[in-house]
């Protein structure tokens, strides 16, 4: 079965954690510092804290902004339920927002009439790594001091309009899970302009210990230390760190791959009756992932295809009509409902091989052809 994702790591990536066993040091350290440093550069950000997963990336941008019970956070129900779950660890209540049908990416219209007096954040997501239209979610969140936090767990290496997604809202969140444009095996980032946010941010990554403190006080008494924060563990380890470095020498060739498989089947499904491809700003996005609309028979093409031996997915089930979300979902919400029903994700990975292509094209060019 040729999978939906699957990343690909080589021996550079076991000799680094190899090395990392070597020192002896396995948890945040040096490696990971490096680490922050490449990332800052590539994406021209100032600050890059490296955590544990793209998740609590999420919740820790958002607490470190002042977050918290009796705010509300503006969210497109189409994202992992990861972005939703972030919100809620903070207290706050996420608010759902349409989508477009064409990029599956925020609506920022529907997002501007959900505006209230609660509302303090606005998470955009980028969705299969495409960016938001982020000039004007800044418009209308700025005047209102309302911040930008960006899921980009999609978008590592995508731009807009020129510059690389990392520094455009008030901070953005990576993640690089197994499946992502790079992977540490797990793990996240956040990153951002704004220093004094970062420091905290920084603290309350290894449960708010202050480290300032801890520097003063380590030529008389290295024992000493202090909490000033609520935190987290959520720091990543030189493990997790050496796997993300050796990652990212690769990032090049796995992105030209993933754009040359997506810009040949938006050629090919696009001449098939009964299917939308995506609309696609290849120059400046690093696929994540490949999304098609089926207009009817979505499920029935899935079926089709496991008999092929293609895997597919759908990415994602809305959070409004997950059990424990539901509570959080008083509109109708009918763009994001018919997307749900439509959205197929096909197999988009850099080891595809070329005939591992073909077959999926040709699956669903069959599968089209035999209906109509
Ligand atoms: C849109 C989105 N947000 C957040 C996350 C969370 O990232 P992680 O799996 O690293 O916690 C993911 C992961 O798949 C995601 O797709």
């Amino acid at each position: 079965m040729i999978p939906v994702s699957k990343p690909s790591m080589g021996n550079e990536e076991l000799e680094a954690v190899g090395k990392v066993f070597q020192t002896g040091w396995l948890g945040l350290g040096s490696t990971v510092f490096d680490f922050e440093n490449i990332l800052k550069d590539y994406l021209g950000v100032k600050n890059v804290i490296a955590v544990n997963t793209g998740t609590s990336a999420i919740h820790i941008a958002l607490d470190a902004f002042g977050i918290s019970a009796g705010d509300e956070v503006i969210v497109p129900t189409m994202t992992f339920a990861a972005t939703i779950q972030a919100i809620l660890a903070t207290g706050a209540v996420p608010v759902f927002c349409e989508i477009n049908s064409d990029t599956l990416n925020v609506d920022v219209a529907d997002i501007e009439k959900r505006i209230t007096a609660k509302t303090k954040a606005i998470i955009p997501v980028h969705y299969c790594g495409q960016a938001c239209d982020m000039d004007e979610l800044l418009a209308i969140a700025r005047p209102k001091g309302i911040k930008i936090i960006e899921d980009a767990a999609h978008a590592f290496g995508s731009s807009y309009k020129g510059k690389k997604i990392g520094s455009l809202g008030d901070a953005a969140c990576f993640s690089f899970d197994p499946i992502k444009t790079i992977t540490c095996g797990e793990g996240g980032a956040v990153t951002l302009n704004d220093d004094e946010i970062a420091e905290k941010i920084r603290r309350k990554r290894i449960l708010g210990i202050d480290k300032d403190t801890w520097h003063r006080y380590r030529n008389e008494r290295t024992w000493f230390y202090q909490v000033t924060d609520i935190g987290y563990r959520y720091h990543m380890s030189n493990i997790n760190a050496a796997i993300g470095i050796e990652q990212f020498k690769k990032i090049d060739k796995f992105i030209e791959r993933k754009r040359e498989i997506t810009m040949r089947y938006d050629k090919e499904f696009r001449t098939l009756p009964g299917i939308k491809v995506l609309s696609n700003n290849y120059a400046e996005t690093a696929q994540f992932c490949y999304i098609l609309r089926v207009e009817n028979g979505r499920d029935e093409l899935m079926n089709f295809l496991k008999t092929k031996g293609v895997g597919s997915g759908v990415h994602y089930i809305p959070n409004h009509i997950q059990p424990v979300f539901k509570k959080f979902s008083p509109d109708a919400l009918p763009i994001t409902d018919k997307m749900a029903e439509q959205i197929i994700t096909l197999p988009l990975y850099y080891d595809m091989t070329d005939s591992d292509v073909e077959l999926v094209l040709n699956s669903v060019k069959e599968f089209f052809n035999a209906k109509s």
